[in-house]
């Protein structure tokens, strides 16, 4: 089955983009709402969640990714392999993403991922980046406490940046890690590792 061709990046920041989402209803999308729930942000094809649901099926995966075409070909294929732990949201994470989250029940947010997401290099991008002041709160607000998110990138800067904004929060405990707490990796993760080139991550546990 060919790859559906799209952008390799798009501006979060034009209006097509800056759309108010419907809160998510767990019930319409997972066969057992009731499981906890992990959440991937900045999924791109899926294929780390479609293997984590695989393998996991006493929990349910979330990923919310930002290109269109990327998000209905992940979705046709978690349908075609028959898995009802597995859903995937067309959304910018930057906008309104609270919004989304609004219905999550209490104590059903146990693990949110920001695996190696855009660098966006040129100081005029910077607006561009996923991970925010305000993505950071969202987080915080609806993630359980105790429960982690784990982090993840090739680029230095990029994660100094989004480090910072976890620990500014006062709102998580950090810990550094050298491995990826999870068997599965992401198809950037695996690409790095296979130019044997650093990877920086930590582990943030909601600490309130
Ligand atoms: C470099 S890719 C990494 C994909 C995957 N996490 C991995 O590790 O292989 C970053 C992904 O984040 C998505 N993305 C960028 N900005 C986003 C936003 N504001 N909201 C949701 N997804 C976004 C991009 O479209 C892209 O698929």
């Amino acid at each position: 089955m060919p790859r559906v061709r799209v952008h390799q990046h798009v501006n979060p920041l034009a209006p097509y983009f800056r759309f108010t989402p419907k809160p998510l209803d767990l019930e319409k999308v997972f066969a057992k709402s009731n499981l906890p729930l992990h959440l991937d942000i900045g999924a791109a094809r899926g294929r780390f969640l479609l293997k984590m649901a695989e393998l996991t099926p006493g929990w349910n995966f979330l990923g919310v990714e930002i290109r269109e075409p990327l998000v209905a070909e992940a979705n046709r294929l978690a349908r075609e392999k028959n898995l009802t732990n597995l859903h995937y949201e067309f959304n910018n994470a930057t906008h309104s993403f609270d919004r989304l989250l609004e219905k999550l029940p209490q104590e059903i947010l146990r693990f949110v991922t920001i695996q190696f997401p855009d660098p966006w290099y040129k100081k005029k991008h910077a607006k561009r980046r996923m991970v925010t002041v305000e993505l950071v709160e969202t987080i915080a607000r609806h993630l359980c406490s105790e429960e982690k998110v784990f982090v993840q990138t090739d680029v230095e800067f990029l994660a100094e940046e989004m480090f910072s904004l976890f620990r500014r929060s006062g709102k998580f405990h950090e810990a550094k890690t050298i491995e990826n707490p999870f068997s599965v990796k992401t198809e950037r993760e695996q690409a790095v590792e296979n130019r044997n080139l650093p990877i920086y991550r930590r582990i943030f546990t909601k600490t309130k």
